[in-house]
């Protein structure tokens, strides 16, 4: 029996491991963490993308950008300029809606490094109701 214990938990771990998954609430927000370690960048520069597709942020030069940002995440996007020159470009994102699900990838391209996070959403918060 322990034994089946340790070997789920393995599994639970590798899968973890393969893509990390955040959870949120209709209506609530969530952080999507992107930290990936204590490198330097030269040019703090970082792409957030949803199913590789739209355009949920842009990093430029230190800068973040919402200008060719997808209409979908207007006002509802948010990051953290104190954190990025410790490369952590975790994205916060608000009002969230069921079709928000999926795979937010965050590339990095000085260090040709793009990791993905998985969101979902689960209903309302009912203690709220
Ligand atoms: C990164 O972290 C390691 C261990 O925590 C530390 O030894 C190293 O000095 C750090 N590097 C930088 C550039 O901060
Ligand atoms: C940083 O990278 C971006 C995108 O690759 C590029 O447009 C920009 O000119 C670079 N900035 C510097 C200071 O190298
Ligand atoms: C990255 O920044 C966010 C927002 O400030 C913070 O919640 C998170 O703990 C930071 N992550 C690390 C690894 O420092």
């Amino acid at each position: 029996f322990f034994c089946s214990v340790l070997l789920i938990c393995f599994f639970i771990l590798l899968s973890a491991s393969a893509q990390e998954v955040v959870q949120g609430f209709i209506g609530g927000s969530a952080v999507l963490p992107f930290h990936p370690g204590n490198r330097t960048l030269t040019n703090i520069t970082a792409h957030w993308r949803y199913e590789d597709r739209k355009n949920v942020y842009d990093i430029l030069n230190g800068q973040g950008m919402t200008k060719e940002q997808d209409p979908e995440y207007k006002g509802r996007t948010e990051t953290f300029p104190a954190e990025y020159s410790k490369v952590n470009f975790s994205l916060k994102l608000g009002n969230l809606q069921k079709s928000d699900e999926g795979s937010y990838c965050c590339f990095i391209p000085e260090f040709v490094l793009n990791e993905c996070i998985n969101l979902q959403i689960k209903g309302v918060m009912k203690w709220l109701l």
